[in-house]
């Protein structure tokens, strides 16, 4: 059965970067689109509310369009928003964080000019890979699907991680068994290559030995394979650092960073300022310590963390760090057992940067608590804003929220929000 066609004028983006239209007064939602677009498109789901559909063609392009970088674009599932000229993509960024204010409830709140990380900065990725007849296919998922893309470039990653794209590829070639799929995840760190290759085999004498040299010819740092959740480490050459402010810190396997180091710069850049003429400062889900480190700088820090791996690499960063106010570390499930408000009166400025789900029930606490000063750093607008009701309903204010973007070209957008108790 054909699809029902159907000719769209696109008039605003959407959440998810995705075109708007409207059709009979319901709202028509077209990937890969653009406001001044007219577009083909082939309905796929029609609900009361909203229609989804099919980009067939663009029967009329907007002048805002412009040629995207990638050979992959349109095939690739990352950077579906890079067909939009820069001024129209920095609107939807601003935009996209005031409308995620808006529909909480928080018209009027300032939203800053966003910090957009540029091409070629993401410094951690996450590649898949397959054996195939014929070699191996290593890339990034297409769009809606499990299929690889065979990766020849990425312009947002960092030059030295997708370097390693074609040499990774006779690597796995001579390595995996047929049809076997891979993982692979790359972290560019102040030492170098941190990599793990997740697949399910365990290695041979020829296989250890090729690894080997493939981080030695490549000037890997570390090179750890992960067989069945056994972490096997085949080739420590340099131990993975991140540096925060001069300070040297361990980077444990799949410790959070920033995705960019612009983006690192920027996030610390707002909750440094939004900290200055405050003292003592809980840093909630810090991590290895993207804010402990510059923060001790100038304030006294209680630093709060679930994973014990991310905390005991803070702990040997503390150790060798010179110049800094006391911090005390805290290893605590902050879903679970929050840090209550009596544990927070000799606070002066929280700063919590949750996952994703938000911090519901430490958010709860912070809201019944005397802090003056409260920072959210959120990667989800949605929980951002519920999160930030939350203290809104405690009688906090909300001054500004800084957008902050690190994954260019996607819908993904990190916030920074600056509280203060009326
Ligand atoms: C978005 S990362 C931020 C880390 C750090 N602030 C940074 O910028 O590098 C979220 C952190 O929350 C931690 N986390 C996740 N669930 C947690 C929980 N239930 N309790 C405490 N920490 C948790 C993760 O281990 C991770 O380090």
């Amino acid at each position: 059965m054909t699809a029902e066609l159907l000719d769209v004028e696109i008039t605003s983006l959407g959440a998810q970067g995705d075109g708007v239209g409207a059709a009979d007064g319901v709202p028509v939602f077209v990937p890969l689109t653009m406001p001044g677009d007219v577009a083909r498109v082939a309905l796929k789901d029609k609900r009361r509310n909203s229609i989804y559909t099919d980009l067939v063609e663009i029967v009329s392009a907007s002048a805002d369009r412009v040629d995207p970088v990638c050979v992959h674009f349109g095939a690739c599932g990352g950077c579906q928003l890079q067909y939009m000229n820069k001024d129209t993509y920095r609107a939807w960024v601003k935009g996209r964080a005031t409308m995620a204010l808006n529909q909480h409830g928080f018209e009027g709140v300032p939203v800053l000019e966003p910090l957009i990380s540029p091409p070629a900065s993401r410094r951690r990725i996450a590649l898949k890979a397959m054996k195939v007849a014929g070699g191996v296919v290593l890339g990034f998922n297409e769009r809606q699907s499990h299929k690889i893309i065979n990766a020849n470039m990425c312009p947002v990653t960092r030059q030295e991680l997708s370097a390693l794209f074609d040499p990774l590829r006779s690597l796995l070639s001579a390595t995996l068994a047929p049809k076997m799929a891979a993982g692979v995840h790359m972290t560019l760190t102040a030492s170098g290559v941190d990599m793990m290759i997740d697949a399910p085999m365990a290695l041979d004498l020829a296989a250890r030995e090729r690894l080997v040299e493939f981080a030695n010819t490549h000037d890997i740092a570390a090179l750890h394979w992960k067989d069945s959740g056994f972490l096997d480490p085949v080739a420590i050459r340099r131990e993975p650092v991140m540096d925060f402010a001069g300070n040297r810190v361990p980077l444990p396997p799949a410790a959070f960073i920033q995705a960019t180091a612009e983006g690192e710069k920027a996030l610390v850049g707002a909750v440094f300022e939004a900290c200055k003429g405050y003292g003592r400062v809980a840093d909630l889900f810090s991590g290895i310590g993207t804010f402990t480190f510059p923060l001790a700088r100038d304030h006294q820090v209680m630093a709060a963390e679930g994973a014990k791996g991310a905390l005991d690499a803070m702990k040997v960063g503390l150790s060798v760090a010179t110049g800094l106010s006391q911090v005390i570390t805290r290893h605590r499930d902050l879903f679970r057992q929050p840090i209550s408000a009596r544990e927070l009166e000799k606070i002066e400025v929280v700063v919590f940067d949750p996952p994703r789900a938000g911090a519901a029930a430490q958010v709860a606490e912070i809201a019944k608590s005397p802090v003056p000063r409260v920072v959210a750093v959120s990667c989800n607008p949605n929980t951002f804003s519920r999160d930030a009701r939350t203290l809104a309903d405690g009688g906090y204010v909300l001054e500004s929220v800084l957008p902050v973007d690190q994954f260019l070209w996607s819908p993904h957008l990190e916030l920074v929000g600056v509280f203060t108790k009326r």
